[in-house]
């Protein structure tokens, strides 16, 4: 085993003396306490180490010990509905406020040595099998079920196997020979380290819609099955609800939710809150398919840098059984920081704002990982990632933000004035973007709704719209033309109707895709037909004194997912008011 002497101690980096036999990435044990380190720099003599507790009373003299493998991830049955530290041990949830307790110097195992389960076995004695080949299932949860991989690295005969029955995850379930008669024992678990993406065998392109129950995002902004997002946004604007909502609602299998360095009361509120939560396909609690990985602000900010790696891992395994997975990561810039204090306890050369020169490439690496793959035996599995950005001030210049925008494919860009106004979620359609709508659109028409249509017509009338309010600033609404101010009012219908959205509320936070549809398609309906009348001669404030224009403003609220019928109630009002509003003037 390598070890060192330490030498120096700047807050959570400590560096050695004397080492020898210490690898970059090994994890490490400090002093007599053990605690938890992992070597993040290397030379001739030197090691830096990162060290992922207090280190208050760390002296230097004291010995440094190599553990002989890189700081991993365990792999396996009993990952769902937990909840991890930044380097996966367990937490123990104690009180709100008291917050989230690990010892000092303790690592539990992640995955309970003691818990036994069911496992049925997939394969023979004789058997060839490689990387990601599925030796078994076990029924994880209610939701999911978890499929005993082969560790990407291993491949070989199987030479014995274990009979279905249960088991424990260290216990040896099947032993594979290679080519040179090495023989190699799996269990019920494998690890792989943190910061190694694991392998696949080849990207495809995306072509499911993440369908997250969120108009503005799947009619407007959507994203794909393996796609990446960021939701940037000034404080306060939403960024955390609108996370929220997406680990509720968004159709994946699996949901990683990463709370990065927010506050510890925000955090515990995610613990309280997730297991309250319904799955809305299947009635059970959502954490049957969660796993949370908390890191609040009061925890060492090393723990915070590594979170990010630790839930993509995980990530990537789900994946690696044929899942789709989406990772939400709260906030991204919290994470950033943290990189900036460890780089700056380094004493490297800083960057922009600080930030160390490889800001952008630690970003790059951690968004190439989603993607939709194929992994082995046929199966493709997929790994969404939706990171939150909280530039300070809401300047959407600063170096977090703009490095992200060139790494990911889809923004939600939350606007201050529109979340000052209460307009939620403050999605800005201005700024936001969605590279990925051309590529699900075959998912819509499988629907049967010609979403392209839709969005076009919905996205031209919002672009005439923000023209038509810089006019109407300077020469007053009043002045402008009655057909443009009706474009106004339509726009008005849009913003209030369907894209607002109440994250709290129990008929509103989810929409179904039909519902989106069926909203669209009467507010499109009123404008089409109020135009008519318009050019007919039947002024405005007529057409928007009728009863429909503010129930369509309601419809969100007012009309449940299982009562699709009533829009046809709502488009037959619709016609109704407009014939008698026509007779009227006749
Ligand atoms: N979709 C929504 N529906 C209803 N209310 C919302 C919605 N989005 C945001 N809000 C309101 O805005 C408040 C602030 O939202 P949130 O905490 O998500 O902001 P944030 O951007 O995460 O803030 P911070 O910068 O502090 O992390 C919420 O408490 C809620 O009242
Ligand atoms: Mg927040």
């Amino acid at each position: 085993m390598g070890e060192g002497i330490l030498y120096r101690v700047s807050g959570p980096i400590i560096s050695t003396k004397k080492t020898s036999g210490i690898v970059m990435n090994e994890e490490v044990r400090i002093g007599e306490e053990g605690l938890i380190g992992e070597v993040i720099g290397i030379n001739a003599e030197e090691a830096t180490i990162q060290v992922y507790e207090d280190t208050t009373g760390i002296r230097p003299g004291i010995k440094v010990y190599g553990t002989n493998k890189p700081l991993s991830v365990e792999l396996g049955p009993g990952l769902l509905s937990q909840t991890f530290d930044g380097i996966q041990r367990p937490l123990t949830v104690i009180k709100k406020e008291q917050g989230i307790f690990v010892k000092r110097g303790a690592k539990p195992p992640p995955l309970s040595r003691e818990k036994e389960w069911k496992v049925d076995i997939q394969i023979k004695e004789g058997d060839i099998i490689g990387p990601n080949s599925i030796i078994g299932e076990v029924k994880e949860t209610t939701l999911v079920k978890h499929r005993i991989l082969v560790p990407p690295d291993a491949m070989g005969k199987v030479v014995e196997i274990i009979e279905s029955s249960t088991y424990k995850v260290n216990d040896t379930i099947c032993i594979l020979q290679d080519e040179e008669g090495e023989k190699r024992e799996l269990k019920l678990f494998h690890s792989w380290p943190v910061r190694k993406k694991r392998p696949f065998i080849k990207r495809l392109p995306p072509e499911e819609i993440l369908f997250t129950g969120q108009r503005v995002i799947d009619s407007i902004f959507p994203i794909a099955k393996g796609g990446v997002a960021a939701i940037p946004g000034g404080f306060g604007t939403g960024k955390t609800v609108t996370q929220h909502s997406l680990a509720k609602w968004a159709d994946a299998d699996i949901i990683i939710y990463i709370g990065c360095g927010e506050r510890g009361n925000e955090m515990a509120e995610v613990l309280e809150e997730f297991p309250k939560l319904k799955d809305p396909r299947s009635g059970k609690s959502i954490m049957e398919r969660t796993i949370l990985i908390a890191n609040t602000s009061n925890m060492p900010v090393t723990a915070r840098e590594s979170s990010i790696y630790t839930g993509i891992t995980i990530g990537e395994y789900f994946r690696d059984m044929g899942y789709d997975v989406a990772i939400m990561a709260d906030s991204t810039s919290r994470w950033a920081e943290a990189l900036r204090e460890i780089s700056g306890r380094m004493e490297e050369m800083p960057a922009e704002r600080g930030f160390p020169a490889y800001l952008g490439s630690r970003l790059a690496e951690f968004y190439e990982r989603g993607g939709r793959m194929e992994v082995a035996e046929g199966r493709v599995g997929s790994v969404s990632i939706i990171g939150a950005v909280s530039p300070p001030g809401g300047d959407f210049s600063e170096p977090v933000t703009t490095h992200t925008k060139h790494f990911i494919r889809a923004l939600w860009a939350l606007d201050t004035e529109l979340a000052y106004s209460r307009h939620y979620p403050a999605i800005s359609w201005t700024e936001s973007y969605s590279e990925y709508f051309e590529e699900i659109i075959g998912w819509w028409e499988r629907e049967g709704i010609d979403m392209e249509n839709l969005r076009n017509r919905v996205m031209g009338i919002l672009m005439e719209e923000s023209h038509l309010q810089q006019i109407a600033q300077l020469v007053g609404e009043r002045a402008l033309p009655e057909g443009e101010r009706l474009t106004l009012k339509v726009a008005e219908l849009i913003k209030e109707g369907f894209l607002q959205q109440n994250a709290l509320s129990k008929v509103d936070a989810y929409c179904s895709p039909k519902k989106q549809f069926r909203m669209l398609k009467v507010i499109l309906d009123f404008g089409e037909t109020a135009r008519d009348l318009l050019n007919e001669g039947i002024p405005l404030f007529k057409i928007i004194e009728l009863p429909i224009f503010s129930e369509i403003k309601r419809m969100g609220e007012d009309i449940r997912n299982d009562e699709i019928d009533k829009f046809d109630k709502l488009e037959d009002k619709l016609n109704k008011e407009f014939e008698e509003l026509r007779k009227e003037y006749g």
